[in-house]
């Protein structure tokens, strides 16, 4: 299987890494637009092959799309990520154009692939991949909501002292301050959270998931890497690997929870056809109220990106 990474900057070349070492596909080709760039870090990752012991060939590329030709799946992570006192939404003037030229590409090399979006407005930039590659929208969807529910899980883990692995919980809405973690759906070794924590450190643990990506950001001067590079690489092996892991993934709504042409983060089946089922959760009012002010803001910003002409 061959799997493209677009944007070898920190999130692509993290996803990168985690598809060679765990060998989740047989080709990872790395492309950025930098001279040399990707060839760099494409060779850094073959170099650690014999170290780390997997055989995934890792390919770099400068814009060379013909390299890509043939991908299962595709990954584009290229764009600015933002700075200190930067929203997500302030990245669409420069990124919508490059996912859209990206998309073009892509689009014209591996006509049957699945794309996954990670660059920034999340929902949005998934959105202009949708209209740009004209695929059908199992086919084009983001990621977030592994993410953001991954900060939400490891808070949880660090509050309780228990192992993050045992923490299971779905997060919806869009990628950004108005996502909306659901306590109702929290398990902790399948005990309900609400029975381990109270109510203010729990409502504390939300607010900090949801500024999550804003406090990496004030640490470090840019965005994260880490989780999210892995985040978008455990997406790929649900694919790949025909898994039919349920995930929160950013997808087009058509009818779901009441609403319609917008991309949002909801619980999905992924597998090899890519988002092969929406779930439709039994939401409470209050619950609906936040999914609902949460599609709203991401309303917004697509009306942005409409009104560009992208
Ligand atoms: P980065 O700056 O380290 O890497 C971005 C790379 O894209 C650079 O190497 C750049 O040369 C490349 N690039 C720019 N234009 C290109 C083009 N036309 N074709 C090919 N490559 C091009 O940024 P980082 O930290 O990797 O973040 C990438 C994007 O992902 C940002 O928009 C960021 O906001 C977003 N992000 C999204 C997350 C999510 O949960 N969805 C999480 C973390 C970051
Ligand atoms: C994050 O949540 C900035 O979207 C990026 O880390």
């Amino acid at each position: 299987m061959k799997v493209t990474v677009v944007g070898a900057g920190n999130v692509g070349a993290t996803c990168a890494d985690v598809l060679a070492y765990r060998e989740i596909a047989n080709e990872v080709v790395l492309l950025d637009i930098k001279e040399g760039f990707a060839e760099g870090k494409a060779l850094d990752i073959w170099e650690k092959s014999p170290i780390n012991l997997y055989d995934t060939r890792t390919v770099g590329s400068t814009n060379d799309y013909s390299k890509t030709a043939n991908s299962d799946v595709v990954v584009i992570t290229s764009g600015l990520p933002r700075k200190p006192g930067m929203s997500r939404d302030d990245l669409i003037a420069t990124n919508a154009g490059i996912v859209k030229t990206v998309t073009e590409n892509i689009v014209k090399h591996s006509p049957n692939t699945i794309i996954i979006i990670v660059s920034n407005p999340l929902d949005v930039m998934t959105y202009c991949a949708y209209l740009t590659s004209k695929f059908p929208a199992n086919r084009v969807f983001g990621m977030a909501g592994i993410l953001d529910t991954a900060r939400y899980r490891a808070f949880l883990a660090t509050e309780l002292n228990v192992s993050p692995k045992d923490i299971q919980a779905v997060l919806m809405g869009g990628h950004g301050d108005t996502m909306v973690p659901l306590p109702r759906y929290t398990t902790v070794g399948g005990i309900p959270v609400t029975e381990l924590i109270s109510k203010d450190k729990l409502d504390a643990i939300i607010e900090r998931t949801k500024v999550g990506g804003g406090e990496i950001v004030k640490l470090l001067g840019t965005s994260a890497w880490y989780a999210p590079g892995a985040a978008a690489a455990q997406m790929v092996e649900a694919i790949i690997r025909d898994q039919k892991r349920v995930f929160p993934v950013c997808a087009w709504l058509q009818g779901e929870y009441g609403m319609k042409d917008i991309y949002l983060g909801v619980p999905v089946i992924l597998g090899k056809n890519g988002i092969e089922k929406i779930i439709e959760l039994q939401l409470n009012a209050d619950e609906k109220a936040m999914l609902e002010e949460s599609a709203n803001h991401v309303k917004d910003v697509m009306k942005v990106l409409d009104t560009m002409n992208v």
